[in-house]
């Protein structure tokens, strides 16, 4: 059977980039057809200045949101990164596997680092690291496939590669896997900067939409989507960008294509409030049942113990193997 690893960050609200990029899949697709698990990479969230309390709030929100949105656990393994010592024990091999020039040259780091210089903040090494831990997350499920939005691309291609090189010089250990996105929104961007990605630690709150915004907030932000002074509609993300954004939000809230849409409006207002209001009734359900479950944190708690234990199982047989082939000493 197929196995799916994905995670997210909590390092903010989650936002329709994260939705629309990796979570619904997550939901509609990927927990029905293969042996899927989802992690929140609580540890991904130190990389950068932050709050203890507040990273586990949101630890706990994301988490309470995946159950939102739509994943089983009866279908799927969710669990929070930490409570899995095997990341950490995998990361460490993956560190003398991987080079500091391959990793200097993530445009993830690249991006961070610099947002961390000009905030007046040092880079803290763990961002350097940070695609190492992603990579061990990942090979440690021996995961043949990792749903994600089109900015990890390149930190799945490090994965890998790692694992290529790792199976060629200690024998083979590491199911290689693969990058999946969605066929529409795979990378959704910010509504006030149609040129950068809608990410959940933006500063302006106004281009991004997250998942427990009243509907009435949804609204507002999506009418006032920046969008260039043309009259037609047409879907052209390089030189149309803003419009271009609302066209892909729309049509991945409908399932249907971005194209079908050019000439189906005749205005961008008209467009704006139709996307308003796919996005106002895809992210209802999910708000709702939020609400509900956000009153019973025992059983998100207990959803979560379940998950780390079935994770450990999973991933310490191939993290042994790893520090076997590699040459460590067994206990
Ligand atoms: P993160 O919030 O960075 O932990 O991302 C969790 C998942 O959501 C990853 O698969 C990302 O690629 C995806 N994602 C985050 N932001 C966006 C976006 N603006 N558009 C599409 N996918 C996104
Ligand atoms: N780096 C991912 C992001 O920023 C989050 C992540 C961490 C992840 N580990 C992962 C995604 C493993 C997929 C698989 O979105």
């Amino acid at each position: 059977m197929t196995r799916i690893f994905s995670g997210i960050k909590p390092t903010g609200h989650l936002t329709l980039g994260n939705y629309l990029g990796a979570l619904r899949r997550w939901v509609e697709v990927d927990q029905h057809q293969a042996d899927a698990l989802f992690s929140v990479v609580d540890r991904h969230a130190l990389t950068v200045e932050h709050d203890p309390a507040r990273v586990r709030r949101l630890s706990r929100q994301a988490a309470t949101l995946l159950l939102a949105a739509g994943l089983d656990p009866e279908l799927c393994t969710i669990f929070v990164q930490s409570h899995v010592d095997e990341h950490a024990r995998l990361s460490c091999l993956l560190e003398c596997t991987a080079t500091d020039g391959e990793v200097r040259r993530m445009i993830q780091y690249r991006e961070k680092g610099t947002q961390a210089r000009a905030a007046g903040q040092s880079v803290r090494l763990s961002l350097l690291t940070y695609p190492v831990l992603m990579a061990a997350d990942i090979l440690a499920y021996g995961a043949d496939e990792v749903p994600v939005g089109e900015d990890q691309t390149q930190h799945v291609e490090l994965t890998r590669d790692l694992a290529v090189r790792f199976n060629q010089r200690y024998g083979h250990t590491f199911t290689v896997p693969r990058a999946t996105h969605p066929p529409v929104a795979a990378r959704v961007m910010d509504l006030q900067d149609p040129t950068s990605k809608m990410g959940k630690s933006h500063d302006s709150g106004a281009g991004i939409v997250c998942l427990l915004d009243e509907a009435d907030v949804v609204r507002k932000k999506i009418m006032r989507a920046v969008t260039d002074s043309g009259r037609e509609v047409e879907y052209d993300r390089a030189t149309r960008p803003g419009l271009a954004n609302l066209m892909e939000i729309l049509a991945g809230c409908q399932g249907g294509n971005p194209d079908d849409l050019a000439g189906v409006y005749e205005s961008y207002g008209a467009l704006k409030k139709d996307t308003a209001e796919a996005v106002v009734e895809l992210l209802r359900p999910v708000r709702e049942r939020h609400a509900e479950l956000a009153a019973d944190p025992g059983y998100v708690d207990k959803v979560l113990g379940q998950g780390a234990e079935r994770a450990r199982s999973v991933a310490r047989p191939t993290v042994d193997a790893a520090y076997r082939a590699i040459g460590l000493l067994p206990a």
